[in-house]
């Protein structure tokens, strides 16, 4: 490695934090003290962008409807889209079935047992592999997701850009070099550990943090201002209106979104680009306005409206008729679920 490249640091950051997550870090996550790939492998990819309590349910519903990785490659997607509804960002879902297969049909029912072996797969990417193969196989390898990012990045007082490819791979670099020689698995949930409960994005509390005397981002007073990442996300916004139509027991319409888009694959109220063809797929209806949605995803602001009707004689759009019992069956975005709770 190139001598700008190295880190400042030695053998000690990694020893620190391995001491740390054995006094202070978690030890009692539902996916922790197992090696089981399967049980990894779920917690990982509800774990990519979504917070532990969120997970915790979920991962306790899929574990039981799907005790291993067999079981989880026989469902359908719909049934995998269901049980995911309200998790949000679906192509996990839907690379989760596909990696469930994969495994079962490519690699004889067991995952490989190597990270690169592991990124082969659908829906692992790097970070997924190493953390799956350093927790179940003890591999020596890095991770970096978010929360390590801004932890590396802030120790290190990493001033390259985020944003940059380049300087990605430079932050893989060093989370390499800096990796203990041994407790791999230990230290990789004790970076996952400082990132989510000390070094936060907002409010780092750099007097509870392990590694403050190693840290130049805390030392140069001014800890948020690592990792930089300039290319700001240029937020849009989306309006739609969905037409609620119940049937006379209380049935509701729904349509499957396409296979592609946002919710994906999942069941929605029909829905329309303007309140005028809303009005127009129920001429004559009474529709009771309920109060607007607003949906915030990664790329833009969603504002969804609302138009009930009671009953709609035999006007109703294509779709499937669902009755209220089964919709846990169906897989609802999160905002459509509590709609309907709601009301
Ligand atoms: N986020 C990603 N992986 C995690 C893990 N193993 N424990 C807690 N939070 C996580």
């Amino acid at each position: 490695m190139p001598e700008a490249l190295k880190p400042a640091l030695n053998e000690d950051f990694g020893l620190t934090v391995v001491a740390w997550q054995r006094r202070h870090g978690r030890h009692t996550l539902p996916w922790q003290n197992t090696r089981d790939p399967y049980r990894v492998w779920l917690s990982e990819i509800m774990l990519q962008q979504t917070q532990v309590t969120t997970v915790l349910g979920y991962y306790e519903r899929f574990l039981s409807r799907w005790p291993g990785i067999a079981d989880l490659a026989a469902a359908t997607l719909d049934e995998v889209l269901a049980e995911w509804a309200g998790l949000g960002y679906y192509s996990r879902a839907r690379n989760l079935h596909a990696c469930a297969r994969a495994v079962a049909t490519l690699h004889g029912g067991s995952f490989p047992r190597t990270a690169a072996g592991l990124q082969t797969l659908p829906g692992i990417g790097r970070s997924t592999a190493a953390a799956i193969a350093a927790f179940c196989f003890g591999e020596r390898v890095a991770i970096l997701d978010g929360n390590v990012k801004r932890v590396l990045g802030r120790v290190l007082a990493f001033d390259g850009d985020l944003a940059s490819s380049a300087a990605e791979r430079q932050l893989w670099d060093h989370a390499t070099a800096l990796l203990p020689s041994r407790d791999v698995d230990r230290y990789t949930q004790g970076l996952m550990d400082l990132g989510a409960t000390v070094c936060t994005a907002r409010s780092p509390d750099c007097g509870r943090c392990p590694v403050q005397s190693m840290c130049r981002a805390s030392q140069h007073g001014e800890p948020t201002r690592w990792p930089v990442k300039t290319r700001k996300l240029k937020r849009g916004r989306r309006e739609n209106w969905w037409l609620w139509i119940e049937g006379p027991a209380g049935q509701v319409l729904l349509q499957q979104r396409p296979p592609t888009g946002v919710w994906a694959g999942l069941w929605t109220l029909p829905m329309f680009d303007d309140e005028s063809l809303a009005r127009a797929a129920l001429p004559g209806a009474n529709l009771e306005p309920l109060p607007r949605i607003e949906h915030a995803l990664t790329h833009f602001d969603w504002v969804l409206h609302t138009l009930r009707a009671q009953s709609c004689g035999d006007a109703a759009p294509a779709g499937r008729w669902v009755a209220r019992e089964q919709l846990a069956d169906y897989a609802l975005p999160a905002p459509l679920k509590k709609l309907i709770e709601q009301h």
